[in-house]
């Protein structure tokens, strides 16, 4: 996805009141979204390291879980992509082994973990981001994120029951943001 995508989404993200805000804090900027850690990241014993590099930005963990992913959920999660050639090859990379699915929660959180994710190929992905750290790939791109408040919702639906996603309170806010932040 181009790196301008990103800033439609900062531009989009203020939705009142959807479900995948976390219920604690008023402040509407509160949002969950979608990671899922690739199969190649599986491979590469990377989950720490990648789930590490969220945690330390500040990121709150209010879900995780292994799956492994069917024919089904990769064709509804990736629908807008079932056309496209190399559909077969990206179905089969997603099944290789079972994914980490998580459930981030944050301020901005949807614009911010795209934005640390990096552009979609590895080779073209900024040093800093996680794509453009850990991969040379188009497709063993490392992780999936959420691309929209609207993505957000219907993905943490598709990969977590409600009972999943947990309620984390105020655990650690006061030392992430300042109090008219969060
Ligand atoms: P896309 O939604 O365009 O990117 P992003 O993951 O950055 O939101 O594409 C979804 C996945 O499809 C992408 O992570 C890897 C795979 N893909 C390919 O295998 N080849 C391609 O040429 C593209 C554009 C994507």
């Amino acid at each position: 996805m181009p790196v301008c995508h990103f800033i439609g989404i900062f531009a989009a993200e203020n939705v009142e009141n959807a479900p995948q805000r976390p219920r604690n804090g008023t402040n509407s900027r509160m949002e969950r979204t979608l990671v899922l850690l690739k199969p190649s990241t599986v491979q590469r014993a990377l989950i720490g390291e990648i789930i590490s590099r969220f945690e330390k930005k500040g990121l709150r963990i209010a879900g995780m879980k292994m799956m492994q992913l069917n024919d089904q959920i990769l064709e509804e999660h990736y629908a807008h992509l079932v056309k496209k050639p190399f559909f077969p090859s990206l179905k089969a990379s997603m099944m290789k082994t079972p994914v980490v699915a998580m459930c981030l929660e944050g301020v901005d959180a949807i614009a911010v973990v795209r934005y640390i994710t990096g552009y979609t190929n590895g080779r073209k992905a900024d040093a800093g981001t996680i794509r453009g750290d850990y991969c040379m790939s188009n497709q063993q791109n490392i992780v999936h994120a959420s691309d929209s408040p609207e993505a957000a919702i219907a993905e943490l639906a598709r990969f977590f029951k409600p009972e999943e996603i947990y309620d984390l309170g105020t655990l650690n806010m006061d030392r992430l943001y300042a109090v008219d932040e969060a």
